[in-house]
């Protein structure tokens, strides 16, 4: 019975789709992060440092070890995903 769950967990968190993603990224973001980025320019304004998908993930990883969130790699990507959907639009490699 655990076994039949455990495999209906995990094929249900692979099929979390990109909407949910997105979703579950914004509310990670919008709950932790506003406190110091909480206008959209912070991530549009012409100099922002970020030039590159990986280079935002990296980021949002440093400002995660910053906190001490401890966020787990899913989080990083899902925050990573909703800024680059909602902000930067850098092509990401894999999926869109
Ligand atoms: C305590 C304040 C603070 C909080 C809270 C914070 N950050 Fe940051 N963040 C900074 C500072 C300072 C910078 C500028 C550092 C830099 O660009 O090198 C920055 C830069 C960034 C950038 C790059 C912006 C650019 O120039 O393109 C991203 C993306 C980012 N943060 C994401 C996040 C995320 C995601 C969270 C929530 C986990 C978060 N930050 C929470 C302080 C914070």
């Amino acid at each position: 019975m655990k076994i039949t769950f455990c495999f209906l967990c995990s094929f249900l968190l692979a099929t979390t789709s990109l909407a949910e993603e997105l979703e579950f990224g914004k509310d990670l973001h919008d709950n932790n992060c506003t406190a110091c980025h909480n206008k959209p320019e912070f991530y549009t304004h012409k100099d922002r440092k970020r030039k590159t998908y990986e280079s935002l993930e990296h980021q949002v990883r440093n400002c995660d070890n910053t906190l001490d969130l401890a966020w787990f790699d899913e989080e990083i990507e899902d925050v990573t995903y909703y800024l680059n959907v909602t902000y930067y639009r850098f092509q990401k490699p894999g999926k869109n």
